[in-house]
């Protein structure tokens, strides 16, 4: 049975993607603590959900702070029994003056340090709060989230490229730890991500950007029983981008653009 009586943490649950993995593992009828470091944002997508019958119930958490974590996870175990299922999907690129592209040499300590606590720090503490759990119950499913940006990089976003390079390598390192312990790691990386509709991106083979919902049609592929023989990779869901620029496009006819 996919997602037998299985229990997920699911941070950043707030935002956009987010919701719609508390969404797509709540219909799955997995029960799912959604966390976020917005408790506003995270009962809107609590309560939207429990409307259409799935338990998804919501925890204030900040990723950056190991108490909070420490604090929040404690709850959770308490509510829930156990964490069969985490996915590190809390995580920011933009800066706090709202910017989002910022040359190498004009990036702040501050800012680095903060980009880089949310999505590699925070992701780091999520992992080592429910490893042990699962490596004595024998069963988890640990997907966190990457980005085009952690695989070849996004030029204004030094900061944001690091942390998303690192977070692929340490599920690479946890997958091999882990592996043993019937525990499965790996990470989805996604491309453009539309907010409502999707919108023409050239950047892509595609030639648009993807949804909430496509990227977490991998993560909750991965976060299934099923997915028990995939561990360590990465799975870009990007509409083609990581195979480079497209010099030699074809259009719906199949006919040469350049
Ligand atoms: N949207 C994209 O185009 C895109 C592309 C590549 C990767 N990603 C990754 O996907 C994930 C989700 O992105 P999204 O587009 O849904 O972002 P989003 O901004 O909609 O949601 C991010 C959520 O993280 C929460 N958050 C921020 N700081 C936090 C903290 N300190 N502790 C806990 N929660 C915190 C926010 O409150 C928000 O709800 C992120 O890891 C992001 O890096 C997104």
């Amino acid at each position: 049975m996919p997602f037998n009586n299985r229990t997920a943490v699911v941070t950043g649950a707030g935002g956009n993607i987010g919701r719609a993995i508390c969404r797509q593992l709540g219909a799955a009828g997995v029960h799912v603590a959604a966390t976020d470091v917005s408790m506003n944002t995270v009962t809107k997508t609590a309560t939207e959900l429990q409307a259409l019958g799935y338990d998804v119930r919501p925890y204030q958490q900040d990723v950056t702070s190991a108490e909070s974590i420490q604090s929040s996870f404690a709850q959770i175990i308490s509510d829930f029994g156990k964490v069969d299922i985490l996915i590190n999907n809390a995580g920011v690129w933009c800066h706090h003056d709202g910017g989002c592209r910022h040359l190498l040499e004009t990036i702040s300590d501050d800012e680095w340090k903060r980009i880089i606590d949310i999505n590699l720090l925070g992701t780091f503490h999520c992992m080592k709060q429910v490893i042990p759990g699962m490596a004595e119950r024998h069963y988890g499913r640990i997907v966190n989230l990457g980005s085009i940006a952690g695989n070849s990089g996004l030029p204004g976003a030094a900061d944001y490229s690091a942390a998303k390079a690192a977070v692929i390598m340490l599920t690479k390192v946890a997958a091999m730890e882990n592996a043993k312990r019937g525990i499965t790691v790996n990470s989805v990386s996604p491309g453009m991500v539309a907010r409502g509709d999707v919108k023409p991106n050239s950047g892509t083979w595609l030639g648009r950007s993807g949804t909430a919902d496509e990227i977490t049609r991998a993560i909750v592929f991965l976060a299934d029983d099923d997915a028990g023989y995939i561990t360590g990779v990465d799975v870009p869901v990007d509409g083609g981008r990581i195979l480079g620029p497209h010099n030699f496009d074809i259009n719906t006819d199949g006919k040469f653009l350049s």
